[in-house]
């Protein structure tokens, strides 16, 4: 049974694969001849709000050929304290496939253990592997292969985007920089581990030096409301700018995973003047979500 639960624990064979799919069924004008997914009902269950996610997976699902139940978290029984094993065994004898929006990594990796259906991570906490293959998919459209490039993100460098960024560091083979004020930097055990090139410090332009992809997210991760006075005071230096971007290479790509808060994590003029860039990103979030849904059937 395959699923995506993390990019930490995709084999790079995998990654590749779907993003070999995700460029075929991109270029293909026709709805996808083989339309995978024919008979079948897929299920979204969505913990957290949701734009670009929950389309993508809604009109991809419906484009290879299956059927697409959403189903809001707060109004199903496990919004009400039923437990996930329970939710999981229910789910997994009634659809064929779960795409999953929620809090806690473990919650996923039991709904997959529990369902006996494949099971994608739409975003969690601590990953956000679906936006990272878009990413790569982005990039290497523009900029050709990620491996070997400088991608430097700037801003919360411990939120899910930036630690998805950090596995994909270690499969793919490129430098990672991270510039984030110490409260908001990486943990330590997740920095250590063997196989990238991460550095990781509080100076922006330092980090921006050199980079080839220059990358932000929100400043106040979903679920992280009650911190945003704080995250807004101490992040305030971290803004992605026309300052910042005269420091990375020329023709650095600047992207966000969106939505952006003009003002807060980017500036108005610097995310208009990328705006190609980024809605090219946010577009190919449909595209990569059709390539894992493709591959996770076969
Ligand atoms: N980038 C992203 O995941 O956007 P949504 O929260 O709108 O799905
Ligand atoms: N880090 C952000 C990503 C939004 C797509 C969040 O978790 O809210």
């Amino acid at each position: 049974m395959k699923h995506l639960l993390s990019i930490e624990k995709s084999p790079r064979l995998a990654l590749d694969e779907i993003l070999a799919l995700a460029r075929t069924l991109k270029a293909e004008k026709t709805p996808h001849a083989g339309q995978p997914l024919t008979g079948q009902v897929w299920a979204l269950i969505f913990s957290k709000p949701s734009t670009r996610t929950r389309v993508s997976f809604e009109v991809g699902i419906r484009q290879l050929g299956g059927q697409v139940l959403f189903l809001n978290a707060n109004e199903i029984q496990l919004g009400r304290g039923e437990p996930i094993k329970d939710t999981a065994r229910v789910l997994g004898r009634m659809v064929q496939g779960v795409v999953i929006r929620t809090f806690a990594q473990r919650d996923i990796e039991d709904f997959a253990g529990y369902s006996g259906i494949p099971v994608i991570n739409a975003l969690t906490d601590e990953e956000h592997p679906c936006q990272i293959l878009a990413d790569i998919l982005t990039f290497e459209e523009k900029r050709g292969p990620i491996p070997g490039k400088v991608v430097t993100f700037v801003g919360d460098g411990a939120c899910n985007v930036c630690l998805s960024w950090i596995f994909a560091a270690a499969k793919f083979g490129f430098e990672l920089r991270i510039a984030s004020p110490r409260e908001f930097q990486p943990p330590a055990d997740i920095l250590a581990r063997p196989g990238a090139k991460i550095i990781c410090t509080d100076d922006c332009r330092e980090a921006a030096r050199g980079a080839d992809l220059l990358y932000t997210d929100v400043w106040v991760s979903m679920g992280k409301e009650t911190e945003t006075a704080d995250r807004l005071r101490v992040l305030a230096p971290y803004q992605l700018n026309a300052a910042l971007v005269q420091c990375a290479n020329p023709g650095a790509l600047i992207m966000h995973c969106l939505p952006a808060y003009r003002g807060k994590e980017i500036d108005e003029a610097t995310l208009e003047a990328n705006a190609e860039t980024i809605f090219d990103q946010a577009e190919n979030r449909l595209h990569a979500q059709k390539g894992v849904l493709d591959w996770i059937t076969r």
